[in-house]
C-alpha cells in the first residue's frame, strides 16, 4: 500500500519504493509534517518534534497557557498565516471583512487510488505499470470557512510524489488569494544544506548554481509570465557534502509555465523550509463563495544516492508519466533539419525544396519551415496572428509543398508562434484589443510585437479554428511551438478592474487550453516547444510536447554547459539540439557527438555543404538512429563538469539493463605534453565484461575496472575533438 492511515497515532506514511514520507493530525488539529527520506515502518516519528518555550514566538490561543506549543517552531504540512508562524509561508487569503488570517486545523481525509487531476492544469497521468494512490487531506479556518485540500499522489515505482493545493470559499462573501503555493517542505533539521537551481539568460539557459542554504530568505522565481530563460521551476535542497554518487538530495520541479516562486529559508532554530508555486508578485485571485481555485502540481523526489539518481527518477518519470504522445517511446524521431539559421526570413518553396533534396545525403528525415512563411513576415516586424499561407513565398500552397516534400521521402514540420501579435496584420488591424494594454498607456514592445490576450476564449478560438485549419491542409508531421518575448501589461479588457490580479495566471490557464484544443487533438502530429530557446522549457510544457529547443544558442561549447545543467531535471529525448555553423573551429563531429546528447537535427543551409561535410552529416545521423535507444531510453550520467576547470567533459548513458553504453568525451582543453586523462565510467555491472570501441581502438574490460580506474583518453590530439566510446557486455 502506497499510503498507509494508522487511525490510531493519525499518522499518514507515503511510501514509494525507496521513500517514505509522513505526517501527522498534531495538537489542536495542526497538521505536522514529520519526516521525509528513506524507507522507514509506519512507525509515529512525532517523537522528532521536541518543544521548548522560545522566546517571541508566539502560542495559539487555544494551547491555552501552554507556551511550548509554536507555529514558529512546528514542521508543518502547509503554513497558517497570523498564527505565530513568522517564516515563509505558503497562504496569504484576505477575507472578506478585510483580514489577513488563516487558521487551519485537520477537518477531513480520503485515500484513493490514482492520481489527482487538477481544473485547467496538466498532471502526470499514471500508466499501467505505476501503483499510484491519493492522499486528499482537508485543512480549514472554523472562522472564515476557507478550506485548503493539500493533495498527495504517490507514484510508487519511481520514487516521486506529485503535491498541489485546493482552496475551497465555504463561506458566503468573495475572498482574495494574494498568495497560494503549490508545497510547503520542512526540515526538522536545514543545517548543512545546499541549494541547486538553474539560472540562465537568453542563449545561456539552465546553467548550475549551488550555495549553502543560510539564514535569509532565499527566492528563486520568474516575474516575466513564463517559466523564463532566466530561472527553470526546479530546485533541489541537497546535503552540503552529496555529490553525483552519494548523499541526500531532494529535488522539487513545478509543473506550471508562467511566472513562478520558489523561496528556501533556514530558520532561527537551523529548521530549514522551501515553497513553491505561482508567483505572488502582480498576484491576486478573487474566489467567489462555493468556487474553488487549483494550484499548478509540483512533483517531489528524494533518494540518498546523490544527484545522479534524483536526475534519474525525474528522468524516468518524465519519459514515462508526463507526455502520452506516440514520439515519447513508440515512434521514432526523424533527424531534422530546421530552416532558421539557414534561411531566416528569405526563403520560398523552391529554397525549401532544394535545400531538403541537399539534406536528404545528410541522412536528413525532416524539413522543418520555421518563421516567415505567412502572412506579411519577410522581417519579425509583422505579420504574426495572421496563420495562413504567405502565396509570395509558398508559391505552389502549402498542401503541394508537403507533397512535393513527401515525394522526396522526406517530412514536413511547421513553425508557429501563437501567442502573440505583430501590430502590422491583418488580426490586429480587426482586434486591436486583443492585445494585452493598460489603458491610457502604451504596451511594451518586444521584438516588437505584442501579446495576444490569453485569458479571452475568442482569442482561444480564434487560435484553435486557424491553426486547425492549417494543421489539417497539409500532411504535417512536426510543429514548432515558438514565443519570443516576455508578458507585460497584465491588463484584460475581459476582465473588471478588481479582477485584473487574476491575468498573469489565466493567461497560463488560456494557454493550455489553446494547447489542449491544438496538440491533442492532433496526436499523430509531433510538437516541439519553443521560447526564444528555451525560455519556458518547464515539465508542464513536456506534457504537450515531446522535446523543447533548448537554446537560440548553437554554439556547441555552450551547449556542453547547456545540456549538463538540464539533465538536473530534464531527459536527453527532450532537450532539442542541432549541429549549426555557430563555431567553426569545432570540427561537424564534435557538433554532432554534442547535438546527440539531445534530439538530433541541424541547423543550417544544406545546399552550401560540400561533399565531404555531407558524408560526415551522413555518418552522424546514421549514429544517432544507432545509438537511439542508449541516448533516449538509457540512464544518463554526468562524468566531468564543464562548469569547473576541466580538460575534458564526459556523459555516459547506460541502457536499462547495463549491458551497453555510450560514453561521449569531447577534449575542451589539452596541454602540450599533459598528464594522461583518465574517465571513470558510472552505472555499468561491475562483474560484467565490456568491450570497449571508439577512441583510438578498443579494449576490453570489467565494469569494475572501467568505473574505478577508468578509461584512458588518448593524448595530443586537437582540442574540440570527440570520442564516442561503446561499451557492449561481452
Ligand atoms: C526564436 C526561435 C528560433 C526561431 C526564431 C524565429 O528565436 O528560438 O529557433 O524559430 O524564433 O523567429
Amino acid at each position: 500500500m502506497a499510503i498507509v492511515y494508522n487511525e490510531k497515532k493519525q499518522t499518514f506514511s507515503l511510501h514509494t519504493a525507496r521513500t517514505t514520507y509522513q505526517l501527522k493530525i498534531g495538537n489542536l488539529n495542526y497538521v505536522n509534517h514529520l519526516y521525509y527520506g528513506a524507507t522507514i515502518r509506519d512507525e509515529d516519528l512525532s517523537y522528532l518534534i521536541r518543544r521548548y518555550d522560545r522566546g517571541f514566538s508566539g502560542n495559539p490561543y487555544d494551547s491555552l497557557q501552554e507556551r511550548t506549543f509554536s507555529l514558529d517552531a512546528q514542521p508543518q504540512e502547509f503554513t497558517t498565516q497570523q498564527q505565530g508562524d513568522f517564516r515563509i509561508n505558503s497562504i496569504e487569503v484576505q477575507n472578506s471583512d478585510g483580514s489577513f488570517s488563516f487558521d487551519g486545523r485537520y477537518l477531513s481525509h480520503r485515500i484513493y487510488n490514482g492520481p489527482f487531476t487538477l481544473d485547467g492544469l496538466p498532471t502526470p497521468f499514471a500508466t499501467e505499470q505505476d501503483t499510484v494512490q491519493t492522499l486528499e487531506l482537508t485543512i480549514g479556518d472554523a472562522i472564515t470557512k476557507i478550506r485548503v485540500t493539500l493533495l498527495y499522489s504517490v507514484f510508487e515505482e519511481s520514487d516521486i510524489i506529485v503535491r498541489a493545493a485546493r482552496v475551497h470559499n465555504s463561506s458566503s462573501h468573495r475572498v482574495d488569494l494574494k498568495r497560494i503555493m503549490s508545497v510547503n517542505m520542512d526540515f526538522m533539521n536545514g543545517s548543512n544544506m545546499d541549494l541547486i537551481s538553474l539560472p540562465g539568460r537568453y542563449g545561456q539557459e539552465r546553467q548550475v548554481e549551488r550555495q549553502p542554504l543560510t539564514h535569509h530568505v532565499h527566492k528563486i522565481r520568474s516575474g516575466r509570465g513564463i517559466s523564463s530563460h532566466q530561472q527553470n521551476p526546479f530546485v533541489a535542497l541537497v546535503d552540503s557534502t552529496a555529490n553525483e554518487e552519494f548523499g541526500s538530495c531532494y529535488g522539487f520541479a513545478l509543473m506550471y509555465s508562467g511566472s513562478f516562486l520558489a523561496e528556501a529559508e533556514l530558520d532561527q532554530y537551523d529548521q530549514a523550509r522551501l515553497v513553491m508555486g505561482i508567483n505572488d508578485r502582480l498576484f491576486s485571485f478573487p474566489v467567489e463563495p462555493g468556487e474553488t481555485f487549483d494550484t499548478p502540481a509540483v512533483l517531489m523526489t528524494y533518494t540518498h544516492k546523490g544527484l545522479a539518481r534524483m536526475s534519474h527518477n525525474f528522468h524516468h518519470f518524465f519519459r514515462r508519466n508526463l507526455n502520452r504522445s506516440k514520439f515519447v517511446r513508440d515512434v521514432r524521431r526523424p533527424v531534422l533539419i530546421n530552416t532558421w539559421e539557414a534561411a531566416f526570413f528569405d526563403f520560398d518553396d523552391e529554397k525549401l525544396v532544394n535545400i531538403a533534396k541537399a539534406a536528404k545525403d545528410m541522412g536528413v528525415e525532416m524539413i522543418v519551415m520555421d518563421d516567415g512563411w505567412f502572412g506579411k513576415r519577410d522581417d519579425d516586424n509583422s505579420g504574426l496572428g495572421d496563420w495562413y499561407v504567405n502565396e509570395k513565398k509558398i508559391k505552389c500552397g502549402l498542401t503541394e509543398l508537403v507533397r512535393q516534400i513527401n515525394g522526396l521521402g522526406m517530412k514536413f514540420g511547421i513553425w508557429f508562434e501563437p501567442e502573440m501579435v505583430s501590430e502590422d496584420s491583418d488580426l490586429f488591424r480587426a482586434h486591436p484589443d486583443w492585445a494585452m494594454e493598460i489603458p491610457g498607456r502604451h504596451a511594451v514592445r518586444s521584438r516588437n510585437q505584442l501579446v495576444l490576450d490569453m485569458t479571452r476564449r475568442e482569442v482561444h478560438e480564434y487560435l484553435i479554428e486557424h491553426i486547425n485549419r492549417i494543421l489539417d491542409s497539409a500532411n504535417i508531421y512536426y510543429v514548432k511551438w515558438d514565443l519570443n518575448r516576455a508578458i507585460t501589461d497584465l491588463w484584460s479588457n475581459a476582465l473588471p478592474a478588481d479582477r485584473q490580479g487574476e491575468v498573469s495566471h489565466r493567461y497560463v490557464l488560456g494557454l493550455y487550453r489553446v494547447l489542449d484544443g491544438i496538440v491533442k487533438t492532433h496526436p499523430d502530429i509531433m510538437f516541439e516547444g519553443c521560447a526564444g530557446g528555451g525560455g519556458r522549457f518547464d515539465p508542464a510544457m513536456l506534457t504537450y510536447f515531446v522535446q523543447y529547443w533548448s537554446s537560440d544558442n548553437t554554439k556547441p561549447l555552450d551547449n556542453l554547459k547547456l545540456h549538463y545543467g538540464s539533465s538536473f531535471l530534464y531527459p536527453v529525448c527532450t532537450m532539442g539540439a542541432h549541429v549549426s555553423e555557430a563555431s567553426p573551429m569545432v570540427p561537424f563531429e564534435t557538433k554532432a557527438a554534442i547535438a546527440m546528447c539531445g534530439t538530433f537535427g541541424y541547423e543550417l543551409d544544406a545546399t552550401k555543404l560540400k561533399k565531404k561535410e555531407i558524408r560526415a552529416c551522413k555518418k552522424m545521423s546514421d549514429l544517432y538512429h544507432k545509438y537511439y535507444d542508449l541516448n533516449f531510453f538509457g540512464d544518463y550520467y554526468r562524468l566531468a563538469n564543464p562548469f569547473e576547470q576541466v580538460n575534458l567533459v564526459a556523459w555516459e548513458c547506460v541502457s536499462k539493463d547495463k549491458s551497453e553504453a555510450l560514453v561521449t568525451v569531447i577534449t575542451v582543453n589539452l596541454t602540450v605534453n599533459g598528464p594522461q586523462e583518465y574517465i571513470k565510467c558510472k552505472g555499468l555491472e561491475p562483474d560484467k565484461y565490456y568491450r570497449v570501441e571508439g577512441g583510438t581502438g578498443s579494449l576490453t574490460a570489467s565494469g569494475m575496472a572501467l568505473m574505478h580506474a577508468g578509461l584512458p583518453i588518448p593524448r595530443e590530439i586537437p582540442e574540440y575533438t570527440a570520442f564516442i566510446y561503446h561499451l557492449v557486455e561481452i
